[in-house]
């Protein structure tokens, strides 16, 4: 099975074509294309979401041109290209951005006759764990597991028994942990998004030189809340400033701040992974993509548990993982049923 898949929810326009790989346990990657407007938006400091739709409409249908071919085929006025099923993100997101992907892959799966799986994006971000490319191999997942999606919009912990019986246990109260890193990095000058540098920044840092607040850390909900961690470092920013002379330490700052938020989200997760008794963990989402916690998450892990993180580039948003969400958890809508939903969540 074949599945083009697309992705619009925040500021990425992207198209992708998976196919089953052949025990079903995973989907092949056979092309994913992403355009991105993050240049755009690092000069504003953030997304703005009439910019980022404008773009999106933009590159569409070129990027789904581009996927196409590069999974060996193709589509023009009178012939559609050789896929099984549509797959789209119908959200949460950016309403303007989500129209432009349902929307076009709505009209697409009314004029090529193929059925359409409308996905959420947050399963999307798990099952980028279901992905096999070259420069990853596949590798058996057992269940049951508990899931961690840490992304610029989420923070959520889930307890998988199956692919289709799934327990939300708890999310972020305040900002999610990428959004703390951005937030973060505006009161540090960094340029949007901050994640990455932080990371960078904070190799070189020193371990001893901040203790931020691990917020929540040892309550008994599987909740996060990182909006405390944001006033402790804006409270240290001023301070600093105001004694004159002093250069802003970036880099401790960075560790400091970097050492706090991976703290909580392994401590939480390994807690929730002992008392469900799992045998998987699963990291996904952009901030699953710092090596320093998927480090962390590899040390602390007991012998039972095994740990699965995507390829780097498939934590950020991508349309491959939509289509390895619609693939597992296949369920077909008609095109006319399809519609965006901004505030989609877990039901
Ligand atoms: O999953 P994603 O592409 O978008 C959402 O669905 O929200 O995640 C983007 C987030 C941004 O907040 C970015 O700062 C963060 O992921 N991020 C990182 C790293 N790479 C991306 N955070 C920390 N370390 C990184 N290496
Ligand atoms: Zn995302």
């Amino acid at each position: 099975m074949k599945i083009l898949a697309i992705e619009t929810s925040c500021d990425e326009t992207s198209a992708a074509v998976v196919e089953s790989a052949k025990d079903n346990s995973h989907v092949k990657l056979l092309s994913n294309v992403v355009a991105s407007s993050m240049s755009l938006h690092a000069v504003t400091g953030g997304i703005i979401p009439e910019i980022a739709a404008r773009n999106q409409i933009h590159h569409i249908i070129p990027v789904i041109h581009e996927a196409l071919e590069k999974a060996g085929t193709s589509f023009n006025s009178t012939h559609s290209p050789v896929i099984d099923s549509l797959a789209v993100t119908f959200g949460p997101g950016l309403i303007g951005s989500l129209l432009v992907g349902v929307e076009t892959v709505r009209t697409l799966s009314y004029i090529w006759g193929k059925p359409l799986i409308p996905v959420n994006h947050l399963f999307g971000h798990i099952y980028a764990n279901f992905i096999e490319t070259i420069e990853k191999p596949s590798e058996t997942i057992p269940f049951p597991l508990i899931a961690l999606i840490v992304s610029g919009g989420h923070t959520d912990l889930l307890y998988m028994k199956s692919h289709s019986d799934i327990i939300w246990l708890g999310g972020t109260r305040d900002d999610a942990a990428g959004e703390a890193f951005d937030k973060i990095g505006r009161l540090l000058n960094l340029p949007y998004p901050a994640g990455p540098l932080i990371e960078q920044h904070a190799k070189v840092g020193n371990p001893k030189a901040y203790h931020f607040p691990r917020p929540l850390m040892y309550d008994k909900a599987y909740d996060f809340s990182f909006s405390g961690l944001k006033t402790a470092v804006l409270r240290e920013v001023e301070k600093l400033k105001n004694d004159k002379g002093n250069s802003l330490p970036l880099k401790d700052i960075c560790r400091g701040v970097q050492d706090a938020i991976s703290d909580v989200l392994v401590y939480k997760t390994l807690k929730a992974a002992e008392e469900f008794n799992v045998h998987s963990i699963l990291l996904s989402g952009g901030v699953a993509a710092n090596q320093t916690l998927r480090n962390k998450f590899q040390e602390a892990l007991n012998t039972n548990t095994k740990l699965f993180v995507p390829q780097k580039s498939l934590c950020t948003d991508n349309a491959a993982m939509i289509g390895a969400a619609a693939f597992f958890r296949n369920k077909v809508v008609r095109w006319h049923d399809v519609s965006a939903n901004p505030e989609l969540y877990f039901d």
